[in-house]
């Protein structure tokens, strides 16, 4: 067994992320590790399977588990402000209004949201083993993920781009003179330029824990159908592409023999899937767990720790 502070679930909607992240959170949980499970996916449905009202801070599920459903409008509006309150810091009076009425246009802008998501997710990860020592992410749908976890990459050469902007602007201000002292000052260590190359920092630090399989371990969770074989497929050589090491995949829903008359056609294409599945993804050490389809859908911990027995030792 490997205990990685970082570990993923993902796929498409509906196949059982939050199930199966909730299900691994708590087979840590109860190895005695401190484990923080953490829903990024907006639609979410944690506290409903948890049978815990989760919110936008930590909030304790059982004994070595919490959980956190992170807030995507609130953070977006944290992140902006604090941003606001940075240039503020810096400029005249005369273009405050400006700047106001800047950050309004970035908070309603539709990248703002996943980017404020983001920067909470980098924040978490930047905390690595301080106080959890395992943190699970129950992710959005494969499409969202995947953009999230390549963004430290993308982002960092965008903040690199905006550092070097905001340099040749202070520059300029200089040589025209703008500057009264106290703003001469200030603008040696610029509050800006020093906020961006912080969080460019923690980029390339999450980035680092990302394509690090001792650090990470990232899981898609399928069902044995033609199409999110395809999904799940593609998935995983773009995460593949960016350094992330996929480390097994839950074929969930699996539908057990003894189904019965009604399902005897479903379990024959089923095997031609699970054979699929096998051959596509059973290589480079990925561990391949089978969930069968449960008589009830789940909820409450009770059922969670049956799905903990069942899939808790993915990480082998
Ligand atoms: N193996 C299973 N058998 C029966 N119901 C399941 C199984 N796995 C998940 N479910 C149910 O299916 C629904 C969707 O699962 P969920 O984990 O929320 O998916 P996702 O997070 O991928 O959207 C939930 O109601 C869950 O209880
Ligand atoms: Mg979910």
């Amino acid at each position: 067994m490997t205990i990685r502070p970082f570990t993923f679930f993902g796929g498409k909607g509906g196949t059982g992320k939050t199930t199966c992240s909730a299900a691994y959170a708590l087979a840590l949980a109860r190895r005695g590790i401190a484990t923080l499970l953490v829903s990024t996916d907006p639609a979410h449905s944690l506290s409903d399977i948890v049978d815990t009202a989760l919110g936008n801070d930590v909030r304790p599920i059982c004994e070595n588990l919490w959980g956190l459903e992170i807030d995507a409008e609130a953070e977006a509006k944290r992140y902006i402000g604090e941003i606001q309150d940075k240039m503020l810091s810096i400029v005249s009076a005369a273009i405050v209004d400006e700047i106001k009425r800047q950050m309004e246009i970035a908070y309603t802008s539709p990248g703002a949201e996943e980017a404020a998501a983001f920067d909470k997710f980098v924040e978490l990860m930047d905390k690595q083993g301080d106080p959890y020592e395992a943190i699970v992410f129950d992710t959005a749908p494969t499409g969202h993920t995947l953009r999230l976890l390549s963004l430290p990459e993308i982002l960092g050469a965008w903040i690199e781009s905006l550092i070097a902007k905001r340099r040749k602007s202070l520059e300029l201000f200089k040589m025209a003179g703008r500057f009264e002292e106290d703003l001469m000052k200030r603008a040696a260590n610029d509050p800006v330029i020093e906020s961006l190359t912080r969080r460019q920092q923690r980029f390339e630090k999450s980035r680092k824990y990302l394509i690090n399989p001792e650090s990470s371990a990232f899981f898609f969770v399928l069902n044995a159908e033609r199409m999110p074989i395809l999904e799940t497929s593609r998935a995983v050589a773009l995460l593949e592409k960016f350094g992330i090491v996929v480390g097994g995949v839950v074929v969930n829903r699996v539908i057990p023999p003894e189904a019965g008359d009604f399902f005897a056609a479903r379990l024959t294409a089923q095997e031609g899937y699970l054979r699929d599945i096998e051959e596509r993804f059973g290589g480079g050490g990925r561990k391949l767990v089978h969930l069968p389809l449960l008589r009830f859908d789940v909820r409450g911990m009770e059922q969670v720790s049956e799905v903990a027995n069942l899939i808790g030792g993915i990480d082998a």
